[in-house]
């Protein structure tokens, strides 16, 4: 695993208790199938928490496929990158996922992983889609509005 970055964390990560407990309602959800977005949403839902816990939370069981439904995917750390920012990185690429599927336009999977091996450039992004796959370090959620419209266009 390559160093962690030269920098002081700047957020705080999900409690880990709340994220264990989320895993394990994921899993019974799933009954041994691929987990699937609604199934996220809907688990969170029952939290009572953002969505975006919920793809945290699937992210810490390897044994996990996730569901492909789109020709792009994106892949977001938010494993030591949560501690600086890797959650709002997930939440705005939920939020532009959403958006584009309302307006009925190509949109794109959303997967969290808990270490892309860029550990030193947080937070970690890569994608998987017609353009090959690619690695996307230091992205912050500034950022993700652009990397979408370049990875869709
Ligand atoms: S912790 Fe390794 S890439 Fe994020």
């Amino acid at each position: 695993m390559p160093l962690a970055p030269d920098r002081t964390p700047t957020h705080e990560p999900l409690d880990l208790e709340v994220i264990w407990d989320l895993s394990d309602a994921i899993d019974e959800r799933r009954d041994g199938g691929p987990v699937t977005p609604a199934m996220l949403e809907e688990a969170a839902d029952e939290a009572g928490v953002p969505a975006s816990h919920a793809w945290v939370a699937a992210s810490v069981d390897p044994d996990i496929d996730w569901q492909g439904q789109s020709a792009l995917t994106v892949r977001v750390c938010t494993g030591g990158c949560q501690a600086w920012g890797a959650v709002p990185v997930l939440e705005r690429f939920l939020e532009l996922r959403a958006r584009r599927l309302e307006a009925g336009l190509p949109a794109f999977d959303v997967v969290a992983v808990a270490c892309l091996n860029t550990c030193d450039r947080p937070t970690a992004v890569a994608s998987a889609g017609a353009h090959g796959y690619a690695t996307h370090p230091d992205t912050d959620v500034e950022a993700v509005d652009a990397l979408v419209e370049a990875l869709l266009d």
